[in-house]
């Protein structure tokens, strides 16, 4: 009732040409809205079945690659990489993306210099999509400018923006269309890509090309590279059995990442299952690493065919997720975001595929962004992998306290990158600064007291150290 007046309301605001899209992105925002209303928020725990054999194939038992196969192969795959999200939670203003990781490369270029070294490789053109959301575009379509004379197909494009709920009212905050109130309108999650990469028209222009799979993954997963034997799996299968028309990457739990999605048979699907959905008092179970031993990489593998027909048949149900906010002006509101993972359960012959955790190399925290700055990683024209100087293939735990939270700070506060080849544990904590050349092995806790302010000189080695109190060392 209400409600669909407010939308009708919104959809008539729209200007001149930008009705029918604005029409389309209501009606999906009123699908996601009524689909919060009708859905449990949990799900029940008993009923969670045993993973029937073959759900989560371990990487290594994938069938062998043949390489006269790989062009053909690749001319069917699209690479698709998730822009639409702000650097938020490191203190930036704009999209992820252009953070410098190495030698001032941002994610945005190295993902380029990946999908460029793989078509030089194999004589391909596997195009890259981008999809943006209207927090992301305009930043995001500046940098690419500088790859206007570059051979690689970029093709972005803009995933729907939802409006912003009243967490009361349950009504859009929203007055009108216009994008001059930015806090009234979202992206809504990742979950939005099936039907905006349709919505958009590139779904069917792929199709027409030929293409047949799409390769999904987070812009700021370095890990993700497109993978021979994944792409050989998912296009050849072997022994008979139907192709299947969805993987998810997963990966072996440590205790680190209790919070990460994990698959489980479902209602006789596979589904993938996150915290937010978990009974509370199940909640330790989940988190357990014994139980479930795997996280969801967000690395995904879909049918383009299989998404047309999904789509046109509106079959994706994603569980929603309640993300809420407090504005600056004071109101609390919510917003309704899906998760692209949690559409397996829609498609036919799913599965999970255990890989190395080499290829989930997200960078979510300036703990992780030290890592990969750092002489731990080599980069090879895009890629990234664990230097082979390191003795152990695992990588230390950082811990850096919040003066580090936001990139800007966190960059001011390391003259240079100290050497960390032979460093297991870092703890930082308050007023800490580094100078060049430091070499960190070993534990090491550097813990600047309230007050107390800690520099760490220039060619400073600190081995199995702690140090704390006001110091210059
Ligand atoms: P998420 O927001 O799901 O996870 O984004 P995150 O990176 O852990 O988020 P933070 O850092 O805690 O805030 C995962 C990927 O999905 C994209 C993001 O740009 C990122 O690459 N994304 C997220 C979208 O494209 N659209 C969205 O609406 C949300």
């Amino acid at each position: 009732g209400a409600l669909e007046q407010e939308l009708a309301r919104l959809v008539a605001s729209a200007k001149e040409g930008e009705t029918e899209g604005a029409r389309r992105e209501m009606s999906g925002f009123r699908n996601l809205f009524s689909r919060f209303l009708r859905a449990k928020t949990h799900i029940e725990w008993k009923a969670i079945q045993p993973l029937p054999e073959g759900a989560i194939r371990p990487y290594k038992q994938l069938p062998p690659v043949s390489e006269s196969h790989i062009t053909q192969m690749l001319s069917k795959l699209v690479v698709v990489k998730l822009n639409g999200g702000l650097g938020t939670s490191m203190g930036c203003k704009g999209p992820k993306s252009v953070i410098a990781v190495r030698n001032d490369l941002t994610f945005l270029d190295l993902t380029m210099q990946q999908i460029q070294q793989l078509n030089r490789t194999y004589n391909v053109d596997v195009p890259l999509v981008l999809m943006n959301s209207f927090n992301t575009d305009d930043d995001t379509q500046k940098l690419l400018k500088k790859y206007a004379n570059v051979k690689v197909s970029v093709i972005s494009f803009c995933q729907s923006r939802y409006p912003r709920i009243n967490k009361e009212t349950l009504m859009p905050i929203a007055k009108d269309m216009g994008t001059a109130d930015m806090e009234a309108w979202y992206p809504p999650g990742h979950g939005n890509f099936y039907e905006a990469f349709a919505n958009s028209g590139l779904l069917d222009k792929f199709l027409e090309q030929g293409k047949e799979y799409c390769f999904l993954s987070n812009i700021d997963n370095m890990g993700a590279t497109v993978d021979l034997n994944i792409l050989n799996f998912v296009l050849n299968s072997s022994g008979g059995q139907e192709p299947p028309e969805f993987v998810m990457e997963v990966t072996d739990k440590t205790r680190a990442d209790v919070k990460g999605g994990t698959l489980i048979q479902y209602e006789d699907k596979l589904m993938l299952l996150e915290i937010a959905q978990v009974p509370k008092d199940y909640v330790d179970e989940f988190k357990s690493i014994s139980k479930f031993r795997i996280f969801n990489t967000n690395n995904l593998w879909a049918s383009l065919g299989a998404i047309r027909r999904v789509v046109s048949n509106n079959e994706l149900d994603m569980e929603v997720i309640v993300n809420p906010k407090h504005l600056d002006r004071g109101m609390d509101v919510i917003q309704l975001e899906t998760a692209a993972g949690a559409a397996i359960k829609n498609f036919k012959n799913s599965c999970g595929i255990n890989v190395p955790r080499s290829r989930f190399l997200p960078v979510k925290k300036t703990s992780d962004l030290l890592l990969l700055m750092s002489n731990l990683y080599d980069i090879d024209n895009g890629s990234l992998t664990l230097s082979s100087e390191r003795s152990f293939p695992t990588t230390p735990l950082v811990k850096l306290g919040s003066s580090f939270d936001k990139v800007k700070d966190y960059l001011a506060r390391f003259q240079g990158i100290p050497d960390l080849i032979e460093l297991d544990h870092l703890t930082v904590s308050g007023d800490v600064w580094f100078g060049r050349d430091v070499s960190l092995k070993g534990t090491v806790i550097i813990i600047a007291n309230h007050g107390d302010r800690i520099d760490v000189a220039p060619g400073t080695i600190l081995e199995n150290k702690i140090v704390s109190g006001n110091l210059r060392i």
